[in-house]
């Protein structure tokens, strides 16, 4: 999808980039904003990212706060609600994505979820400063300008005994070493741009980052939190043209590919790198 006006600041290009096409927006081909739409992007989100419930860990937040990141349309958030959490704040820098998030936590009958449309750069601006238990943003501060400052913002909001949960793009990944072979043309120097272009369903995400183990820990330790935990997961197996026609086929290497050789492939070259932090 085209950028339908040239914007200047970075931020408002990945404000309307996300505007354009809600993460996750084509996941169900049901009546758009019923639950059964909502349901179907759900399953598919998981059936694509069974990594993703286990790293969300969503049987522990029963009674427990959450402030939630990038939020998109509130997948991750309604499974934090249906899993009993006792408070979601959810933040967006899409209204979109907001706009879609509150109407699924309408149609789920959850009041005690309060989005923000938000910059989380800037986080203490919009949202009110209290402590949560959890902080949990999956594939979010790698597309914004400065990833270090939503860090930053994040440390005040951070229980003591409170969990920080992020994914952010993994560099020595088999996207990227895929992007470099398709898309870069041999230029590893201009390889950033090729990976923020190719990174998403949707062609032409302005700002994408991607981190190595060191660069990610770096990033995290660099604001009063630990790393306790840092994992490589996730390969995207499926062929995109079967993909966007709701068809789950393999690609042919990963057809044949034996089950514990994909799960070594993704544990060691996957796109998503998942952290676990604490107050330091
Ligand atoms: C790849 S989507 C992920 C959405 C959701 N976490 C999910 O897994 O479905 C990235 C989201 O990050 C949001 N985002 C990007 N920069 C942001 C910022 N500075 N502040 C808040 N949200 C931001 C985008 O609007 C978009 O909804």
């Amino acid at each position: 999808m085209k950028l339908k006006t040239p914007l200047s600041a970075p931020l408002d290009r990945v404000r309307e980039y996300w505007n354009n096409r809600p993460c996750n927006i084509f996941h169900s081909k049901k009546e758009f904003l019923s639950k059964e739409y909502f349901d179907e992007v759900e399953q598919r989100k998981y059936f694509v990212e069974p990594h993703l419930p286990e790293f969300a860990d969503f049987s522990s937040v029963k009674g427990k706060t959450i402030l939630e990141i990038g939020c998109g349309m509130g997948t991750t958030t309604i499974s934090f609600a249906k899993a009993g959490a006792k408070k979601i704040t959810a933040v967006d820098l899409s209204e979109k994505s907001i706009e879609i998030a509150k109407k699924r936590a309408e149609i789920f009958g959850f009041e005690n979820i309060e989005f923000y449309h938000a910059n989380a750069e800037e986080l203490s601006k919009v949202v009110p400063l209290e402590k949560y238990d959890l902080i949990f943003s999956f594939g979010v501060i790698h597309h914004t300008e400065h990833p270090e400052k939503i860090i930053k913002a994040l440390r005040p909001y951070l229980s003591e005994a409170g969990k920080l949960k992020i994914m952010v793009y993994y560099r020595y990944s088999w996207k990227v070493f895929w992007i470099f072979l398709k898309h870069s043309g041999g230029k590893f120097w201009e390889l950033s741009k090729h990976v923020a272009k190719f990174s998403e369903a949707c062609i032409g995400c302005p700002i994408t980052y991607t981190y190595s183990r060191r660069q990610a820990r770096d990033l995290i330790q660099a604001n009063g939190f630990k790393v306790v935990s840092l994992m490589v997961d996730h390969i995207f197996p499926y062929r995109i043209q079967d993909y966007t026609k709701h068809l789950y086929r393999k690609v042919w290497y990963f057809r044949w590919m034996p089950k514990f050789m994909f799960r070594f492939l993704e544990k060691t070259l996957g796109w998503h790198l998942c952290i676990t932090a604490v107050c330091e």
